[in-house]
């Protein structure tokens, strides 16, 4: 695997290539990781990964300088999936300036659910995004993994694409998951044993409500109001502080009055001691 600290060494290894798979992350990878990993191997003719932890998409007061950076160890997992070419910037690489040009995605899906409590976060993701984008797919389009783990910010990208016209396919990626049925997530590592063993909570919440909702859907009588508010309430009660749980419709995220037969997704974020979980499910 070859290594790239600057973006002119990266666009050099990728300029003979015409159709680059690229991974972004922030390090600290885990099997889900991996398993995107595996699909860009399967989509292009280079497999490319990122590890840059970026500022942007961090509110003040939030982990950004506690982010566990294990680049060693990812790099060692990148390599035993057979990644050709890991991009891993510094800051001074990658934001040479403060990054005063930023873009501000559409407020109906960026200022809505993790947007609504993290405010910024998704200008800061499309940014980084976008600047990446520009520095592995100079010479060629290509396909880029994410994980529908982070439901929201894949939709949010996948506009992204679109509205600015970028030949760029977003490949979703299943959310790969600890026999328990956590999802997996770099902030996991946050979890004491007791937390751990309580995580699993949040994706039953979400699992019961979507249960539900596909039983009743169709009759008329399920009230979506009530059901969110009763899983965010048994959540409070085993010492959790939930953000959401909603259920919205997938393509735009708006909210679902009546249920009836068409895909849904319940989405949920919540706080368990000091460490925020998301997770979601598509009924
Ligand atoms: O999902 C993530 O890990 C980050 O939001 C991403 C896409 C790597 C941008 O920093």
């Amino acid at each position: 695997m070859l290594i790239a600290r600057t973006v002119a060494e990266l666009r050099q290894h990728l300029s003979a290539y015409k159709k680059p798979a690229f991974v972004p992350t922030m390090g600290n990878l885990h099997e889900g990781h991996l398993s995107l990993m595996r699909m860009a191997k399967a989509q292009g003719d280079i497999s490319v990964a990122s590890i840059f932890v970026n500022r942007l998409q961090f509110l003040p007061g939030e982990d950004f300088a506690s982010y566990p950076r294990t680049f060693d160890s990812d790099c060692d997992k990148l390599r035993s999936v057979g990644c050709d070419l890991l991009f891993a910037p510094d800051e001074t690489e990658l934001y040479p300036q403060p990054q005063s040009f930023k873009v501000l995605p559409d407020p109906a899906l960026a200022d809505i659910l993790e947007g609504q409590f993290r405010p910024g976060f998704f200008t800061g993701v499309c940014t980084v995004v976008l600047k990446l984008f520009h520095c592995v797919f100079a010479h060629s389009g290509g396909v880029a993994v994410f994980g529908q783990k982070d439901f929201q910010q894949l939709l949010i990208l996948r506009r992204m694409m679109s509205q600015l016209a970028m030949p760029i396919d977003i490949v979703p990626g299943a959310t790969t998951r600890a026999p328990d049925g956590l999802a997996l997530s770099s902030r996991n590592g946050y979890l004491s044993a007791e937390e751990r063993a309580e995580a699993v909570q949040l994706s039953m919440a979400l699992k019961s409500l979507a249960a539900s909702a596909r039983a009743e859907a169709g009759s008329g009588r399920f009230d979506v109001a009530a059901a969110e508010a009763a899983a965010m309430a048994g959540l409070r009660e085993r010492g959790w502080l939930p953000d959401y749980i909603t259920l919205r419709h997938p393509s735009d995220l708006s909210p679902v009055t009546v249920v009836g037969p068409e895909p849904l997704v319940v989405l949920g974020a919540a706080r368990l001691g000091k460490t925020r979980l998301i997770d979601n499910l598509e009924i």
